[in-house]
């Protein structure tokens, strides 16, 4: 069977770009990458993705007038390379409606945090502000809301009473590259669907341990 075609988009370090392309390298993955797009000619990730043989394409958003020209930009690339599902990952531009609805449903995003808390910027500073106790990440679909949109994955991390914003984002990022595979695998193979705002996944065994943190003695 023919390999679903994803593109990722980036603007950074690209470190959850590499794990989808690393998932893709196994020949029972069920997707190939088939475009990186950045916003931004310095980001990191366009090297690791250069250096993976993976085509890539930057699309400057400001040598374009409106958001609306450049996100079309976008989307013509990415009809070019007849991708079926565009992962965002540390993709850091805010996507026109027009873009979200084009794509609808094709669209995905990763986040480190468990939405719908803790949405937008400093996601880590904030969470150790506000005191609580388990962390984590999320993989949903997007909606032209910031970091709206149903829920695909997510998993939990407990917060240790010396995180810092950077030994927090750290162990969040080591999930957010486990799950981030798992999410395209479930769309790819049909077993995600959105049903009403919410991503109906097809039956899997729940694990039965419960994350509680401080842990019981
Ligand atoms: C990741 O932690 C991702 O969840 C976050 O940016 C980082 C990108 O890292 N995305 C957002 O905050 C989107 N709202 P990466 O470039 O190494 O994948």
């Amino acid at each position: 069977m023919a390999r679903y075609k994803i593109a990722i988009l980036i603007s950074g370090r690209g470190s959850n770009m590499a794990a989808l392309i690393e998932a893709c390298k196994d020949d029972a993955y069920p997707a190939d990458v088939a475009l990186v797009i950045s916003n931004r000619p310095d980001a990191l990730g366009l090297e690791i993705a250069r250096a993976a043989d993976i085509p890539t394409r930057v699309i400057e958003h400001g040598d374009f007038d409106s958001r609306e020209e450049f996100d079309a930009a976008m989307t013509a690339a990415l009809a070019a390379a007849e991708v079926r599902l565009i992962c965002l990952a540390g993709f850091m531009r805010l996507l026109s409606a027009e873009f979200c609805q084009r794509w609808r449903d094709s669209l995905i995003n990763v986040h480190p945090s468990l939405l719908p808390a803790f949405k937008g910027l400093h996601v880590h500073e904030h969470m150790l502000e506000t005191g609580v106790r388990i962390a984590g990440c999320t993989v949903h679909f997007v909606r032209p809301e910031m970091d709206e949109g149903p829920i695909l994955v997510q998993a939990a991390v407990a917060i240790a009473a010396d995180d810092t914003p950077e030994t927090l984002a750290a162990r969040i990022l080591v999930q957010e590259h486990r799950i981030y595979p798992l999410a395209v695998r479930l769309i790819v193979e049909g077993r995600a669907r959105t049903a009403g705002g919410v991503v109906a996944i097809e039956t899997y065994e729940l694990p039965d341990d419960v994350l509680i943190n401080p842990p019981l003695a």
